[in-house]
């Protein structure tokens, strides 16, 4: 049984189809990569499984259970958590306190030092403890994706969104990302990424997804996906395909 299954699912706002009969599983302990250009539905996909956007026509099952039309709330406690495109910590508070929100939503009834085991160890495996009292504005764009990624582990959930976490970032600090994500993995965390740096989500998925106007264009391996000719021109339209095979390849 798959761990997320999306039955032909659809979305428009007003005259634009933004998920249009789209369908795929994620198994178990995959990463699976969700590519495709801007505007062709990543993002609304994303918030459809996480219910804060309801599904006009068709179904979302986690865990063999159908979960459409669930409140975001209740699915996150079913076991998914997301972040977001555009960072959003909780301003004049501490990264100890950001991360402990997503703790607390979890359940109600976990002990004082339950939420504590939890908080010190999500931050220990996102690499914050150093910033533990920092006020969030402090952080830098690198941090506070690692502390978007805390609030979200914190959750302990089995399924985790991640909607371009290294969009912004350099060289060095998505090869750190990159580390600490595989490292979630590792832990039994089945994650789909949504992402536009090619090196990252090339190199991270064990399967890609790539959506294109709304539709679900191709499923494959990263390097089935990287030669596939309808992937390549939703990429480039009418420009020199040659570009496509370098950025993915670096
Ligand atoms: N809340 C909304 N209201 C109206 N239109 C929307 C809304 N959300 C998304 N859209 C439209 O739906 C389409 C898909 O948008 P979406 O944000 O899902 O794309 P995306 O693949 O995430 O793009 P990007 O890579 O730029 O983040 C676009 O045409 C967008 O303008
Ligand atoms: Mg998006």
């Amino acid at each position: 049984m798959a761990l997320l299954e999306v039955k032909n699912v659809n979305r428009s706002f007003g005259g634009v189809q933004a998920v249009n009969e789209v369908s795929f599983a994620i198994n178990e302990g995959e990463i699976v990569g969700l590519i495709g250009p801007n505007g062709a539905g990543k993002t609304t996909m994303m918030n459809l499984i996480s219910g804060l956007i309801p599904v006009e026509k068709g179904k979302i099952y986690f865990e063999g259970h159908p979960i459409t039309g669930l409140k975001p709330h209740s699915i996150a406690r079913k076991g998914i958590a997301r972040t977001f495109q555009i960072v959003k910590p909780f301003q004049g508070m501490t990264v100890r306190e950001n991360v402990m929100i997503g703790a607390l939503f979890r359940s109600d009834n976990l002990s004082r030092n339950q939420i504590n085991n939890i908080v010190n160890e999500t931050m220990a495996l996102l690499e914050l403890d150093s910033k533990s009292e920092a006020p969030v504005e402090e952080l830098s764009l690198a941090q506070r994706k690692h502390l978007e990624l805390a609030r979200a582990m914190a959750m302990e959930p089995k399924l985790l969104l991640l909607d371009e976490v290294m969009a912004g970032l350099n060289l060095k600090e998505i090869e750190k990302l990159m580390q600490l994500i595989r490292r979630l993995n590792e832990r039994k965390i089945t994650i789909l990424v949504i992402e536009h740096v090619m090196k990252a989500v090339m190199g991270l998925s064990n399967r890609i997804l790539v959506m294109h106007y709304g539709s679900l264009i191709a499923e494959g391996t990263p390097e089935e996906i990287s030669m596939d000719p309808r992937v390549i021109e939703a990429y480039l339209g009418k420009r020199r395909k040659k570009g496509f095979h370098r950025e993915v390849r670096h």
